[in-house]
């Protein structure tokens, strides 16, 4: 199925594959944290992230959201829709935490009602910074409508698995979402969606289940990835 290495980011390998507009995404076992700067590697993170995406995206299907996921490969790899992927980070969030509290002197955990929608322009030699609309527009070849588009659909989806993580006892914190155009113009959902990409936080204990235990060395990543794979398949 795959044949050569198209890219190769910080958490996944992407391959071309001989069917033409469908690539194999790869998930690594690598994680890294504040650009690059902290690094480790986790057997089975691969195949946790894999599955866990896999999983939201098909949920999201049923629930009307296209996104460029096809079909769990195997263990670590999945197939998806090729597409010109746009290098805006769209963050959504419900509670604050993370960089917005230090940039705008946030209480930790004030609720957003309705939820704060970022754009972050995708660039590692600028360490990612936080853009407003005439920055995108100015930046990429985004379009005012298709940025337009990518707030409604990140909105929608924050609505869609704010509901399903509500359902497993689990607050949906923030997220991040990356967005690709089709070849025929329209934009769907790509990259991942997984505890490397969100912030959840267990209801109960309020204990952290995603990559800032890694990012401020505060657990377990396997454990804590488990068991939001553990809840998912109770869905
Ligand atoms: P932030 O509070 O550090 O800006 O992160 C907001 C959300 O975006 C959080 O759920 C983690 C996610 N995120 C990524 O997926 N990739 C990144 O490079 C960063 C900085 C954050
Ligand atoms: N900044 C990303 C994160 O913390 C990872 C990285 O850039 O190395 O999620």
């Amino acid at each position: 199925m795959k044949a050569e290495l198209l890219y190769e980011g910080k958490a996944k390998k992407v391959y071309q594959t001989e069917i033409p507009g469908r690539l194999v995404l790869s998930y690594k076992n690598d994680a890294t944290a504040f650009n690059g700067v902290k690094k480790k590697t986790f057997a089975g993170k691969g195949r946790l992230n894999n599955e866990i995406s896999s999983r939201i995206f098909e949920f999201l299907h049923d629930k009307g959201i296209e996104t460029h996921f096809i079909e769990k490969l195997n263990e670590t790899e999945q197939l998806v829709y090729q597409t010109e992927i746009i290098p805006i980070e769209v963050v959504v969030r419900n509670l604050a935490t993370g960089s917005i509290t230090k940039r705008l002197g946030m209480e930790e955990k004030t609720i957003f009602y309705p939820p704060i929608v970022e754009f972050f322009y995708k660039n590692d030699e600028l360490g990612d910074p936080l853009i407003n609309d005439e920055h995108a527009l100015f930046l990429t070849n985004v379009t005012p409508i298709e940025l337009q588009e990518m707030k409604g659909k990140a909105l929608k989806i924050n609505q869609i698995l704010s509901e399903l993580f509500q359902r497993l006892d689990i607050t949906l914190v923030d997220f991040k979402l990356e967005f690709g155009r089709m070849i025929d113009g329209t934009i769907i959902l790509a990259d991942e969606i997984s505890p490397d990409t969100c912030r959840l936080w267990d209801k109960k204990t309020e204990g952290k289940l995603d990559k800032d235990v890694f990012r401020q060395g505060i657990g377990d990543l396997i454990e804590v990835y488990e068991e939001i794979l553990d809840r998912l398949e109770r869905v």
